[in-house]
């Protein structure tokens, strides 16, 4: 059975029709990506997913239960978390104080969770006091995904965690990202680059338009150059 389960999506920015029948799923503990070029649907349907745009029509299905158009903080209390694009930090605001998200639980749950993710992301152990403004890129993007892991989803949206970053630091979010699976969390994330995301992801979607167009594992996508042209921008 599949952790998660889109079907049939179909959502509006006013009168623009952006996804025209989404559908895919994600089985639990695997790692997949949602590929497509700039403005085809990638975002609207990861923000789908947790209620930050409401389909109009479709469904969607987490762990079993229909969350369809549910309250954006009860879908993050079925356990799904999400990586929005673009590293939104609080500059003023040091990391240790982004990680004190509340988790449920007792306090010092959190502080035990803390130390936690710092094992997944321990350049940030040195840095607990400072400001998040004065972290580099791809330490910000790390403090994001760890604040994310805080609440201990069991699916972690991700939209294009790479973006933008150093070669050294989508290296470290590469890294991260797979451990994060090797701990049973289960990820879909959008993508620009299908060489980039197969490092982490065994199967992907493409979008064009708001549609899905195609879907494969690592392979047959790495090996289809055809479908890489055509629907994402590579060359040759
Ligand atoms: N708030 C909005 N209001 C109106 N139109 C929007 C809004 N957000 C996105 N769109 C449009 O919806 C379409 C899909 O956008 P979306 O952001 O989902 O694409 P994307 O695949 O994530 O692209 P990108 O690579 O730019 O992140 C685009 O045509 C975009 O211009
Ligand atoms: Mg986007």
């Amino acid at each position: 059975m599949a952790l998660l389960q889109l079907e049939g999506l179909h959502a509006y920015y006013g009168a623009a029709y952006v996804l025209q029948g989404v559908s895919l799923e994600c089985a639990e503990g695997e790692a997949v990506a949602l590929l497509g070029r700039n403005g085809q649907g990638k975002t609207t349907t990861i923000k789908s997913i947790v209620s930050m745009v409401v389909p109009r029509q479709g469904r969607i299905t987490f762990a079993g239960t229909n969350i369809t158009g549910w309250p954006s903080h009860a879908i993050a209390r079925q356990g799904i978390a999400l990586v929005p694009e673009g590293r939104r930090i609080f500059p003023a605001l040091s990391v240790h104080d982004h990680l004190r998200v509340p988790v449920g639980g007792a306090l010092v749950d959190r502080e035990e969770r803390i130390q936690f993710v710092l094992k997944v992301f321990p350049e940030l152990k040195e840095k607990l006091k400072t400001g998040a403004a004065g972290l580099s890129g791809g330490q910000q993007q790390m403090l994001v995904i760890a604040r994310a892991l805080m609440t201990r989803p069991t699916l972690l949206l991700l939209d294009e965690p790479m973006e933008g970053l150093s070669p050294k630091a989508v290296r470290r979010v590469i890294e991260a990202l797979r451990m994060i699976q090797a701990m049973g969390v289960t990820l879909l994330f959008a993508s620009t680059s299908c060489e980039r995301a197969f490092f982490v992801a065994g199967r992907a979607y493409v979008i064009e338009k708001g549609r899905i167009v195609y879907h494969a594992g690592r392979e047959e996508l790495l090996g289809n150059l055809e479908v890489q042209r055509h629907y994402l921008g590579v060359r040759g």
